[in-house]
């Protein structure tokens, strides 16, 4: 003990990466239990800005060991171009530890996941296009390459004449695409076999070891509560778990052992990609707010959809995560408002509902219901202290954390590390 898990409250983009970073220098592992490359966690050290994406935030504190637990995949190409990155930037990357079990994003997976998409077309769910999806499902239909298999010449050749001999029907009769070679798949993959080789280990084994020694383990989603397969906006989510749970079984680690489940909160609200999002705005206010906030992806490059807080988002995330607190983020970007709406409920064929509602068509006819609180025009990204912030921005937050049903223990007011309000110590 004791094991802490660091979320995304809403459909990604809340700051994790800062929040991890943050706390990265207090603990002995950071890992990442689930997601792959689609993520993108900005961090902001001092005057130098580092964009990770399947790499644990925790790989910028000297100290941390980063893991890649067994229910992350894994492109082999990107970790590389990852770690030469950082490599140049004199980060030290050694103590990095990988999951032989973790599952391996293929070249055909990453095709797949273009070709669906556009045969999708106007259905399409907004992926960024890294192979995710097509790789989480070879993985539970039990045709997925894991990086152990890369140490077995045979039995990768096998597994990849077994992946390839639907994908190739498909890719030839269904998607007018030329079919994938075996070899020139099998060829690439063993080509990463050796410099994988140092990192890969029973992280299983070492998270619980640690644990037992009372090391301090922090486990990171990527993504969000809203993008998570069993409790997102399904279809439009992603194809893992980032919720609470999936650190357990992303990671090997029992529930018993994770004493605190922290939700990152951003204090209005993004969505990148498709799917219903009840408080977007298509005004000038969701154009500030992405213009201040730098809403922009980090992976793809597109533009982030904006909109007001949701209560009602918070209080799931809070339920089906069992949040015990909140790290709200960005708090500095509502500066400057007159007055800032909060939605607090939705109004669903003319009835008041209170929390999420359970059938997609009703979530997809959802208006938000708003609470207007007065704004503040002071700048806060000084304020260290909860004390520090003008009345009415401390009025905001109590009354987020009200809706909210979390405590609010930490507060953002600017992307850089010591740019945080510390209300309740985490460790
Ligand atoms: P993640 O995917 O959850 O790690 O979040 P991203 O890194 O994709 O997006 C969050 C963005 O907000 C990054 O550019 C961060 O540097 C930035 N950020 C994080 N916390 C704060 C904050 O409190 N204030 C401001 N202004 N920016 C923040
Ligand atoms: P971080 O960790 C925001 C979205 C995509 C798309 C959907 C499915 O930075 O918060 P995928 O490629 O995962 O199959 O795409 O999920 N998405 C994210 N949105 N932040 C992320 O990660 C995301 N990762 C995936 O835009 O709508
Ligand atoms: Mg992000």
């Amino acid at each position: 003990m004791p094991a802490l898990v660091l979320l995304g409250a809403q459909w990604g983009d809340e700051g994790k990466g800062k929040a991890t970073d943050l706390l990265g220098g207090s603990v002995d592992y950071v890992v990442r239990y689930q997601g792959g490359n689609n993520a993108g966690h900005t961090v902001v050290v001092g005057d130098q800005k580092y964009a990770l994406h399947l790499l644990p935030s925790g790989i910028l504190s000297p100290g941390c060991t980063p893991v890649i637990g067994n229910g992350v995949v894994v492109d082999p190409s990107v970790l590389f171009s990852e770690l030469n990155g950082l490599n140049e930037r004199g980060v030290d990357t050694s103590k990095l530890l990988i999951s032989g079990n973790a599952h391996i994003i293929t070249p055909y997976n990453v095709t797949v996941d273009k070709v669906t998409e556009r045969f999708l077309g106007k259905r399409k769910i907004g992926t960024t296009g890294r192979g995710i999806g097509p790789t989480y499902a070879d993985k539970i239909n039990r045709v997925g390459i894991r990086v152990q298999d890369l140490y077995d010449e045979s039995i990768l050749t096998q597994k990849v004449e077994a992946a390839l001999d639907v994908k190739n029907q498909v890719l030839t009769k269904l998607y007018n695409r030329r079919a994938i070679a075996v070899d020139q798949v099998v060829e690439e993959l063993l080509g990463y076999a050796d410099r994988l080789a140092p990192y890969v280990a029973d992280t299983v084994l070492v998270l619980n070891q640690a644990l037992e020694n009372d090391k301090v383990v922090l486990f990171e989603g990527g993504q969000g509560t809203l993008l998570d397969i069993d409790h997102g906006t399904y279809p439009f989510v992603t194809s893992s778990n980032p919720t609470a749970g999936g650190a357990c079984t992303g990671a090997g680690v029992g529930p018993t052992k994770i004493s605190r489940v922290i939700g990152i909160l951003k204090a209005y609200t993004t969505r990148v990609g498709s799917g219903p999002f009840p408080t977007e705005l298509f005004d000038a206010d969701g154009e500030a707010l992405r213009r201040i906030g730098g809403e922009r992806g980090v992976t793809t490059g597109r533009d982030r959809r904006c909109g007001w807080f949701d209560a009602v988002i918070a209080r799931y995330a809070t339920r089906v995560n069992g949040l015990t607190d909140f790290f709200l983020t960005k708090l500095d970007v509502l500066t400057g408002w007159e007055q800032i709406p909060v939605c607090v409920a939705y109004e669903i064929d003319g009835k008041r509902v209170e929390e999420l509602p359970y059938s997609q068509s009703d979530f997809h006819h959802a208006k938000p219901i708003y609470e207007t609180l007065p704004g503040w025009s002071e700048d806060i990204t000084k304020a260290k202290s909860f004390s520090d912030l003008p009345k009415n921005a401390q009025d905001y937050v109590k009354a987020l954390e009200e809706m909210s049903g979390a405590p609010i223990s930490a507060i953002g007011v600017g992307p850089g590390r010591d740019e945080t309000i510390e209300i309740n110590s985490f460790l």
